[in-house]
């Protein structure tokens, strides 16, 4: 398959053959991540292999990833990193404060994402499927103890690569009209919201398993209703991130 069918044919792969990756093909697939554009060339992010089947165990626990944590390829966890950047400036005898602020945090977030998401399309144009799991940040201090992460650093996500078993059907995005303008912003019209309530109405209605009487607003509404793991914010600050608020 060419790269532009590839990449518009992803879907999110959450049953894995039980085969490892080669260490060819991870060293390729980090490879690529480290290749990524980094803003400023700050390289603000750490890739972590967990392989220790007790800590792949705890992780699928936390994220609520049934088997496809312990029962995968390669997993992978991205860190958002400024504490290397911490130890060039206690070697130049400097503050750290510069790393403390909202700035190099969203950096270091970018960073992460984008070398990540490198490491996915290559991943998938060699026949691998993956998972992203934000579902780590259900309890941040216990993934942040278990691979004894130091200050200045964020466990953003993990990733979980290896040889589908099976694949779902592609999700339809938002059509461009709603995230695509010209010149000026362009807020949601009811008309595209409700069509594509339809769309994904029907794509809930008849997947291959999972089923669900609901659309893409209805979930939107119901996620957004309360505030996501509001802890994060906490953990922010236990690491170090003091932001540019005051208290
Ligand atoms: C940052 C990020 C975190 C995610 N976390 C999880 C997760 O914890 N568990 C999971 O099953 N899927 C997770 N996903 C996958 C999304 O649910 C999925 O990408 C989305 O529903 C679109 O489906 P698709 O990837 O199959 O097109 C995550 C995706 C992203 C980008």
């Amino acid at each position: 398959m060419d790269i532009f069918n590839q990449l518009i044919n992803h879907t999110s792969v959450r049953h894995f053959k039980p085969e490892p990756l080669s260490d060819k093909c991870k060293a390729e697939l980090v490879k690529v991540a480290q290749s990524g554009a980094s803003s400023n060339f700050v390289q603000a992010y750490s890739i972590i292999e967990i392989k220790d089947p007790q800590k792949l165990a705890a992780i699928e626990h936390i994220a609520g990833a049934p088997n496809y944590i312990t029962q995968t390829g390669v997993f992978y966890l991205f860190v958002a990193d400024l504490y290397k950047h911490q130890q060039l400036l206690e070697q130049a005898d400097l503050s750290n404060h510069a790393l403390t602020t909202m700035e190099p945090f969203i950096v270091s977030v970018v960073d992460t994402t984008i070398a990540a998401q490198n490491m996915v399309a290559y991943a998938e144009t060699q026949g691998l499927g993956i998972c992203y799991i934000g579902g780590i940040r259900n309890d941040l201090p216990a993934i942040a103890q278990l691979v004894g992460l130091p200050k200045l650093t964020f466990p953003l996500f993990g990733l979980t690569i290896g040889y589908p078993e099976s694949r779902n059907e592609v999700k339809a995005r938002l059509p461009q009209a709603a995230i695509l303008s010209t010149d000026h912003y362009q807020p949601l019209t009811k008309q595209i919201v409700d069509q594509y309530n339809q769309t994904t109405a029907a794509y809930y209605a008849h997947r291959g398993s999972n089923q669900q009487e609901t659309n893409w607003q209805t979930k939107m509404t119901e996620f957004f209703r309360e505030p996501r793991r509001p802890d994060v914010a906490d953990f922010m600050k236990s690491q170090g991130f003091t932001g540019d608020f005051p208290d």
